[in-house]
């Protein structure tokens, strides 16, 4: 193989590494950007629910109670702070798509709480670390990918059991609007469930790979147009005048045009290459004692 060859082969092989190292760190710089995003606006959405949750129970709650003072009168929609986040955020989230919120229960009272097999999975995480108070990472949801941030839900009141214990125990209306199969028999500092966020967060993943393969096919346009300047380079200045030197030692080696002078047009190492050839070719031409027509030439 060639000088010229060997050398492009090198040079295509380590820009062509450069280019993929180049697109791939757009894309994990993009990627992580999005999900720092992500991050941050799933922590936003979380505080306002947990504001609205607090002020719920503190305020609110305390003044229904008052007001209906009946163990088995129960209006979902003034006397549980879950009816009352799901309710909202149903709403929330008609002006924002990508964002889901859920209260994952693995025996809910409503059925669209139930959670999935990957909420369960968090789930089993919160109750085998009783420390932990958040889990976030990223996960595939119907097909899209988002970054999701999931606290848990613990039975950490005995009046949470008034509810969620015995059915027999509950509110009447209760019984009568949710019946008596799922969502009841919740034991004491159990975790029953995960509040958790999603955050889409598959067209910004998208919109990176789409610029990270733009800054790959840009590399590889930039790496033709270098290989081919090399190329041109290479061909004129240094393999063209080498061909023409070994030819002309070749020569000089069996005694052929030990008249014709050797020269090139560089000023470079092939052109020092080209002058020492060429006081070789009078060197040769003097021990065989030939006298060349013209002599200044053989002096030059
Ligand atoms: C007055 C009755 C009542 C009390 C007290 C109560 N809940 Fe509930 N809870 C409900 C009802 C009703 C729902 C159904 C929510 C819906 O329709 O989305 C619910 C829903 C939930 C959910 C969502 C899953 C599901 O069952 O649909 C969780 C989790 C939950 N409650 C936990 C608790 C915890 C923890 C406590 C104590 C801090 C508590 N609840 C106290 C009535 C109650």
């Amino acid at each position: 193989m060639g000088i010229r060859s060997k050398f492009i082969i090198i040079i295509t092989v380590l820009s062509l590494l450069a280019t993929i190292a180049i697109g791939y760190t757009s894309y994990m710089l993009s990627r992580q950007s999005a999900i720092a995003e992500a991050k941050s606006k799933g922590e936003i959405i979380y505080n306002y629910i947990e504001a609205s949750s607090t002020f719920f129970g503190k305020d609110q709650y305390p003044l229904i109670k008052d007001l209906i003072d009946d163990r088995d009168t129960f209006i979902p929609e003034l006397m549980s702070r879950f009816v009352v986040n799901r309710m909202e955020y149903e709403i929330f989230q008609e002006t924002l798509e990508g964002y889901i919120f859920k209260q994952a229960t693995l025996d809910p009272l409503w059925p669209d709480n139930k959670a999935n097999a990957q909420e369960e999975g968090v789930i089993q995480y919160f109750a085998s670390n009783p420390q932990a108070t958040e889990q976030q990472g990223v996960m595939d949801k119907d097909g899209k990918k988002y970054f999701y941030t999931a606290k848990p839900i613990k039975v950490d009141k005995a009046f949470c059991l008034t509810c969620h214990g015995d059915p027999a125990d509950a509110p009447a209306d209760q019984r009568d609007i949710y019946g008596t199969e799922n969502g009841y028999n919740w034991k004491m500092d159990s975790t029953v469930g995960t509040s958790i966020i999603y955050i889409s967060i598959s067209k910004t993943l998208a919109d990176a790979k789409q610029s990270a393969m733009k800054i790959f096919f840009v590399g590889i346009g930039c790496l033709l147009v270098t290989i081919i300047c090399i190329w041109v380079f290479l061909d004129r200045s240094v393999v063209a005048p080498i061909i023409h030197l070994s030819d002309a030692a070749k020569d000089i080696s069996i005694g052929k045009n030990l008249c014709d002078s050797i020269h090139t047009d560089s000023n470079d190492e092939i052109g020092g290459l080209a002058n020492s050839i060429d006081r070789m070719r009078i060197s040769v031409n003097k021990l065989l004692k030939r006298t060349c027509p013209d002599r200044k030439e053989q002096k030059k």
